[in-house]
């Protein structure tokens, strides 16, 4: 499984059966390395509505056909807008044909950028080939992360460390203790100015408790060795 980084929260799942993009904005995100029209997906999953997770959503799904994954809410706002969705709800799971996805809450709003109601802001667990990835979304720290961690066996975290909207790093330190990943990659951080830290400190502190995390640049791609053949 190859598992690029876009920056933000943007991620770019390449697994054996299905392309998956996680939180597309690329459009007004000085760090984006691709643009819009280059991306071609079988599947979008969104954590919620703000401009920084939708972004371009509306474009990508159209144009590659792509079925977005989100809570109903939301679903209702971009099936208006001719998408195809597939809504589910904080605490659901279901098994796509490539994967089995489950939203978890995140402690965050979430609001379309017309300011259309957008349902709860969501993390998600994905377990596809062999791995199992947890995307928080936008959220501050929340104590029932531990369950996520008890539930499931992480093979890798996507957690925010920038601060003022969500975790920063010494509550992004306490998330990685609670939910135990085998890899962490910071995201959140250094797009503008509110969120600006050095995700280094992080990488510092985590190794020091005995956690891997991996800073990733925007266009860098992670390889995750999965068992079975492609
Ligand atoms: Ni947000
Ligand atoms: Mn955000």
């Amino acid at each position: 499984m190859k598992i690029k980084f876009l920056g933000h929260s943007a991620f770019l799942i390449e697994a054996c059966h299905a392309t998956i993009l996680i939180d597309p904005y690329l459009t007004g995100n000085p760090l984006a390395p691709v643009k819009a029209d280059e991306l071609r997906v079988d599947y979008i999953v969104l954590t919620h509505a703000h401009g920084d997770h939708l972004g371009d959503t509306l474009q990508i799904a159209k144009h590659s056909g792509a079925t977005v994954i989100c809570v109903a809410e939301l679903a209702g706002w971009l099936r208006k807008q001719g998408i195809k969705t597939h809504a589910m709800q904080i605490g659901g799971a279901f098994r796509f044909p490539w994967g089995r996805v489950k939203l978890y809450t995140a402690l965050h709003g979430s609001q379309t950028p017309d300011g259309s109601y957008a349902g709860l802001a969501a993390g998600v667990v994905m377990e596809l080939d062999d791995k199992t990835l947890y995307h928080s979304g936008d959220t501050g720290l929340f104590g029932d992360m531990r369950l996520i961690g008890e539930l499931h066996a992480l093979d890798l975290a996507m957690l925010p460390i920038g601060g003022n909207y969500t975790m920063d790093i010494e509550d992004a330190l306490l998330a990685v203790k609670i939910l135990q990943p085998k890899l962490t990659i910071p995201m959140h951080y250094n797009t503008f100015p509110l969120i600006e830290c050095d995700p280094q400190i992080f990488v510092d502190k985590a190794n020091e408790l005995g956690y891997e995390v991996r800073i990733m640049t925007a266009g860098e791609v992670l390889a995750l060795p999965t068992e079975r053949s492609e």
